[in-house]
């Protein structure tokens, strides 16, 4: 499963790209509201860290705009992925965004149905909102797995992001669903690697190697 990073903080990104771990990046309108920084000098320089995909998201509502705004964020570097919303009028402009060889990621997904809809007008990526599901008291990875029944039906090619985020766990059952890619905040990065029994390991073999005579 690739790993995407879900944030428009650039030191974020440059230590996770570090860990060797990111495979790409995702940006929203929220996200980027945070660094404070105007977005086509800020996505210019994310696409130049990233190895990898790196989704910027439309704003535009009606089809021939969504296009149009499209076409002018795939000018910022060559691994621009344009962010549509799961509209009617984004589904459209999907279509003619493939024709165009424009990479899409249909962004708030909430419903199997849906992510068929954007594969069918010919989506690269799905996302998935897991944990907004949570919050609404469904099990969000439900979704993830009945999207990717119907893709493997159907021979779809999209990839599903498994998207919003919010603990391990929901890292763990992406990648036990299949899903693609999960696109994951910079905490959850970090507590991927921690286990309190790790600790306590280490611990005991630093203790007994300072009891090891020469050293
Ligand atoms: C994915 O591409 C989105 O940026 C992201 O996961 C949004 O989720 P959230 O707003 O629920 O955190």
């Amino acid at each position: 499963m690739k790993f995407f990073l879900d944030t428009a903080h650039l030191d974020h990104i440059r230590e996770a790209v570090r860990w060797g771990i990111v495979d790409g990046a995702t940006t929203n309108p929220t996200l980027v509201s945070k660094t404070g920084r105007e977005p086509r000098d800020l996505y210019a320089e994310i696409c130049g860290i990233v190895p990898g995909p790196v989704s910027l998201e439309c704003l535009a509502t009606e089809a021939d705009a969504i296009v149009a705004e499209a076409k002018q964020l795939a000018t910022i570097a060559d691994n621009v992925v344009v962010k549509v919303p799961l509209i009617r009028e984004g589904l459209i402009a999907v279509k003619q965004l493939a024709a165009l060889g424009i990479k899409t990621n249909v962004t708030a997904v909430c419903s199997p149905l849906q992510a068929l809809l954007a594969a069918k007008c010919g989506a690269t990526y799905v996302s998935p909102f897991v944990g907004r599901w949570d919050w609404m008291g469904q099990v969000g990875m439900d979704m993830v797995r009945q999207i990717k029944t119907i893709y493997n039906n159907y021979g779809f090619s999209t990839e599903i992001i498994v998207a919003s985020v919010r603990l391990p766990l929901h890292v763990l059952e992406s990648a036990l669903a299949g899903a693609d890619i999960a696109t994951i905040p910079m905490d959850v990065m970090e507590q991927l690697y921690n286990h309190p029994m790790t600790d306590v390991i280490l611990t005991q073999f630093n203790n007994d190697w300072a009891k090891v005579p020469g050293k």
